[in-house]
């Protein structure tokens, strides 16, 4: 299949054109499929997106035709996996505008890039009473990992408040940062909500007060807007391939070159090391010195695949895309008065990514997935690995719609027939 190819060659240089879905559709072939006799609606791509056919085959003839170990070899095949591997690298590197390929660290995904920073580079710098600033919107991914160096060093996890309407309250954040915080960390995009942080400012502020780390999880920035770390001014950004419609089991954390050379190793094994004996042993130069046992090779190469896709399609017009079903599903949600939207409505404060978190009168979140499940819709319920955020908005968990490049407004209208169904059902 070669539609990104296809798609790019058309539609370039008019970046400004507006995506053409149902041909983009058709290089994803889950989409195809039908789920309880109804054609699939998948708008769970905050959990994890779908896969394009290229991907797939990226992966599977890497398996099929040159797969070896990378970085040990000097036969044919560990060399073309090597090379393969590190050109992943360096595409996914230049896609969130890293400086060097030399900063992105392979990992198995956002969860383990966080803790990589926390153990890695947080706990050595960690003492008694010291501060770790996280935000009250954290997935659970960027607070537990933060609470495991604080238990061992006597720091403490402090969370900066959200809004009612699901900000980030940026003077009561400023009004915490001090000179005992070693480490700011904060979601580009909330999982749960959709807000999206201006982590530019949020680093200006660290900068000004503190000499603290600038974390970012940027796990549901990266597939659905243009993502440059060196303007963001953070130090460490993490993301994962699966929800930017890559395989499973690989993610990358980009860190400034001179932190990462200050860090020690995250896990210990082969091709992390220059030299070892029984007494000691010395490392790598980052990233390798991240990388410890043999790496996720086809998936990093899919990965790769992933991000030429992405920018074949063009972020620019994927997030208008997004934003266009947005709008549309909150106008039409904003007619169903059993229907509770929360954080704030379009234009109204931080911007928003196209994620609908809302809760249905008299209705619990699993029943509601479960009703339209049997419509073919797929959405997550639950308290999205963010149960601090949830206690703070009042709500046990919410029925969270997400979207991705390939949804489209006919899919909207499905869900909202789906939700009338599922008033139909409660009453
Ligand atoms: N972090 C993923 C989500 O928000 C699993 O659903």
């Amino acid at each position: 299949m070669t539609a990104p190819a296809s798609l790019a060659e058309r539609e370039r240089p008019a970046a400004a054109a507006a995506l053409d879905v149902d041909r983009l559709r058709e290089s994803f072939p889950i989409l195809d499929r039908e789920v309880h006799g109804h054609p699939l609606v998948y708008l769970d791509n905050a959990a994890s997106a779908q896969r394009p056919e290229v991907v797939i085959d990226a992966v599977s003839d890497c398996y099929r035709t040159y797969y070896a170990n990378a970085h040990r070899g000097v036969h044919a095949l560990s060399e073309q996996s090597t090379d393969a591997y590190e050109a992943a690298r360096g595409k996914v590197a230049r896609f969130i505008g890293a400086p060097s390929s030399g900063e992105l660290v392979f990992t198995r995904g956002t969860t383990e890039s966080l803790n990589l920073v926390a153990r890695s580079c947080a706990r050595p710098r960690l003492g008694e009473g010291d501060e770790v600033l996280l935000t009250g919107m954290e997935h659970h991914s960027n607070i537990v990992p933060w609470q495991l160096v604080c238990e061992e060093t006597g720091a403490r996890v402090r969370a900066a408040p959200v809004t009612d309407d699901g900000d980030l309250d940026l003077d009561e954040l400023a009004e915490m940062i001090g000179e005992r915080t070693k480490v700011v960390a904060l979601a580009h995009v909330s999982n749960a909500l959709g807000t999206v942080n201006d982590v530019a400012a949020v680093a200006r502020l660290v900068r000004e007060r503190s000499n603290a780390a600038v974390v970012v999880d940027g796990a549901q920035a990266v597939p659905h807007m243009e993502v440059d770390v060196s303007a963001l001014g953070c130090d460490f950004y993490a993301f994962s391939g699966h929800k930017m419609y890559g395989p499973g089991g690989i993610g990358a954390l980009w860190g400034r070159a001179e932190l990462l050379a200050s860090m020690p190793p995250y896990h210990g094994g082969g091709a992390m090391i220059t030299r070892v004996t029984f007494e000691r042993s010395e490392y790598t130069a980052p990233p390798h010195r991240f990388e410890a046992g043999t790496p996720a090779i086809a998936p990093a190469i899919g990965l790769g695949v992933a991000v030429s896709f992405l920018e074949s399609v063009g972020l620019e017009r994927i997030e208008r895309h997004e934003q266009e079903l947005l709008s549309h599903t909150l106008e039409q949600l904003n007619d169903l008065p059993w229907v509770r939207v929360l954080g704030h409505a379009p234009g109204a404060g931080s911007a928003r990514a196209a994620v609908v978190s809302l809760v249905i009168d008299g209705s619990h979140p699993h029943d509601v997935a479960t009703i339209l499940d049997e419509q073919g819709i797929a959405i997550r319920a639950g308290h999205h690995c963010a149960q601090p955020l949830m206690e703070a908005l009042g709500v046990p968990a919410t029925v969270r719609v997400s979207f991705g490049m390939y949804n489209t407004h006919e899919e909207v209208d499905r869900l909202i027939l789906g939700l009338h169904e599922v008033r139909r059902i409660f009453g």
